[in-house]
């Protein structure tokens, strides 16, 4: 390498901006003695070169911070999709100014993820899932109070109290892996488990 390259090191409340020229060298910031070696030890088996190796870091603090997912910066996002367990639920709230709604994900077999408001038809102030995932059994969310199932696609119930009545859908879709709210009642979504 004919250029030189500046870096920044850091290491508690040291930094330190050196110049590196050439291929393999090693500099020194506080304790701290970085080694790198520019392409790698992989470039002569034919790796892509041109990444800086740093080796040997052994009082720095080299932990990289991940970027958040920009997806997660939307107000609708409310979960990666594979929090949602395969027998269970997984909490949210959806708002609306100062309206908030409880609601619950669950998984179902091929079709996605759908989202219901987290409350039972029989009796309104009856959590379905009250925080270790609603009750599943085979292809029915069943309440746990007073037993009434409800089918997992269509949250119709078919047997119980409130025979005849719907779980209240929330829309949402999949979107590369994360559930967004799709519900125009609300403007942001928020997971709680
Ligand atoms: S509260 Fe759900 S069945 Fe009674």
């Amino acid at each position: 390498m004919d250029e030189s390259v500046r870096v920044t090191l850091e290491d508690g409340d040291e930094s330190d901006v050196v110049r590196i020229r050439g291929t393999a060298d090693e500099v020194t910031v506080g304790d701290a003695t970085f080694r790198f070696d520019i392409g790698g030890p992989d470039a002569e088996q034919g790796e892509p070169d041109g990444g800086i190796v740093v080796d040997g870091a052994a009082d720095a603090d080299a932990e990289v911070e991940p970027e958040p997912k920009a997806d997660e910066n939307d107000r609708r996002y409310v979960a990666p999709a594979d929090a949602v367990p395969d027998r269970g639920t997984l909490r949210f709230e959806a708002t609306a100014g100062r309206r908030r709604v409880d609601g619950i994900l669950q998984r179902l077999d091929d079709e996605g993820i759908v989202a219901w408001e987290n409350s039972c038809p029989h009796k309104p102030e009856v959590q379905l899932d009250r925080g270790l995932g609603a009750l599943i059994d085979g292809d029915q969310l069943v309440c746990h109070e007073h037993g009434a199932r409800f089918n997992c696609d269509d949250g119709y119930c078919t047997r119980g109290p409130c025979r005849g009545r719907s779980l209240s859908p929330i829309d949402v879709t999949v979107r590369d892996g994360d559930v967004f709210l799709t519900d125009d009642r609300f403007e942001a979504g928020q997971r709680l488990d």
